[in-house]
């Protein structure tokens, strides 16, 4: 049995999810506008991730006898003064997401809630994924500083990305 305290957290966090898409399609808008189409694919699919860490945490509180509520989301930033400045962003709302996953977890051991803990372990090792792409394209970004020959190449990379639900 779910508390309500642990629920309220759950739908909290379900919303944010959908923030976090928000955010990745107001990048991938503002990489399209740059003519930078591989980084705007890249970010689409990142916002294609998100939704499917929202879903699945809509499942898990609906099959837990809970309610989901969606709430409205604040709005994202939408300009920014480099791809640099892009994924730097978005690794520093990653750590975020990796914080309020560790908060998330701590309520469900306090309440020593089993299954939601087991549940939340995925996420856990989702968030170390999602932190290492971020931080290995800072790193490739900074390599090739105003390179636009190199940049273009990464960009031929990311357009290769695609989504493909993970494995349950
Ligand atoms: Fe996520
Ligand atoms: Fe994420």
């Amino acid at each position: 049995m779910i508390s309500e305290k642990l629920m309220k957290s759950l739908n909290e966090q379900i919303n944010y999810e959908f923030y976090s898409a928000h955010i990745y399609l107001a990048m991938a808008a503002f990489c399209a506008n740059e003519d930078l189409d591989g980084f705007s694919n890249f970010f689409k699919v990142q916002a294609e991730e998100e939704k499917f860490h929202a879903m699945k945490l809509f499942d898990y509180v609906v099959e837990m006898g809970g309610r989901v509520t969606i709430s409205a989301f604040d709005e994202p930033q939408n300009d920014y003064t480099s791809m640099l400045d892009v994924f730097m962003k978005g690794l520093e709302h990653e750590k975020l997401v990796t914080q309020r996953i560790y908060n998330l977890t701590d309520l469900a051991m306090e309440e020593r809630e089993h299954a939601t803990i087991s549940f939340l372990k995925w996420f856990i090792d989702e968030q170390v994924e999602e932190e290492s792409t971020f931080n290995s394209i800072i790193k490739k970004l900074e390599r090739i500083s105003d390179n636009s020959n190199a940049l273009y190449m990464l960009d031929a990379e990311l357009a290769q990305r695609t989504f493909t639900p993970p494995a349950q």
